[in-house]
């Protein structure tokens, strides 16, 4: 009789990423780079994108059905790819799963060493700039530089849309940083996932002296030193693999992930999963 198979995690099994949508991509990439033999599963929730504009309740109930769903696949670890549901829920997430779980941080700690003018300014979702972990961001960083708060209602739906350079999408971004820079900041700081993707259109818009600062490349380092700490980073040689799910069967997502992830991928519905092959 074949020996029962653990549950136990191993260093082989996959990384789970997930975010209300096409934005964690940009997490997922950089996660790419710094962990080429990482099996990585995303998930991205469009059916209930964007989470900015949704109650608290229902974002913590969406975060808790995913990693339920990222750990019937086996997960080793958990990336929040998604400001908005670290804001509202990462207490909650850590206190009831056991696996490691990294999540967002603005990178405001950066922007603060990097400022000459003494004015950051965080780009992000309503729902984050109110969330009690942005709070103490600017309790934390707030007292020797004037921290910017920019709520960018409509961003999140253009990427979500794959329109990352379109008139309307152009309009909103110098909608939201003219009086940014009227004010003197001279750093920003992308705090939704999904802004990377807008990153040349925000350079194009701010002028080549503003630096932009997006957090993800340092959560993929975070994600290494967890993995590394806790006995689960692969030690394969192999190349990762990447597989891709969506809580809506639609088109648009699996062409617009495409377009990020420059690459033709496969999407699954969320809610078929597969059975787990029983070897
Ligand atoms: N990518 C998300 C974030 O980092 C999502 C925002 C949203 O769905 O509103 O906040």
């Amino acid at each position: 009789m074949p020996a029962k198979k653990s549950s136990l995690p191993t260093v082989e099994n996959p990384v789970g990423v997930f975010d209300s949508g096409v934005g964690g991509l940009s997490v997922l990439r950089e996660i790419r780079r710094e962990l080429p033999g990482e099996h990585l599963l995303y998930v991205a929730d469009s059916a209930h994108a964007p989470y900015g504009d949704k109650p608290a309740e229902l974002i913590e109930a969406r975060a808790i059905a995913i990693i339920e769903f990222l750990v019937s696949q086996r997960v080793k670890a958990i990336v929040v790819a998604c400001n908005t549901a670290t804001g509202v829920a990462i207490q909650m997430l850590r206190a009831k799963f056991s696996l490691p779980i990294i999540a967002m941080e603005p990178a405001v700690k950066p922007a603060v060493t990097h400022t000459k003018s003494g004015v950051i300014a965080v780009l992000a979702t309503s729902r984050t700039i109110a969330s009690d972990n942005f709070a103490k961001l600017h309790e934390r960083f707030g007292a020797n530089v004037k921290i910017l708060m920019q709520a960018c209602p409509g961003l999140v739906e253009q990427v979500e849309a794959g329109d990352l350079s379109g008139k309307k999408t152009r309009s909103l971004i110098e909608q939201y940083i003219a009086p940014l820079l009227a004010q003197g900041a001279d750093t920003l700081v992308l705090g939704c996932t999904h802004y990377p993707f807008l990153a040349a259109l925000i350079r194009e818009i701010a002028g080549p002296e503003v630096a932009i600062i997006d957090p993800s490349a340092a959560i993929a380092r975070e994600l290494r030193r967890r993995l590394e700490s806790t006995g689960l980073l692969s030690t394969g040689t192999h190349t990762g693999t990447e597989q891709f799910w969506s809580s809506a069967q639609s088109d648009t997502t699996r062409a617009v992930i495409s377009q990020l992830w420059q690459a033709d991928v496969d999407l699954l519905y969320l809610p078929h999963v597969p059975a787990i092959p029983s070897d």
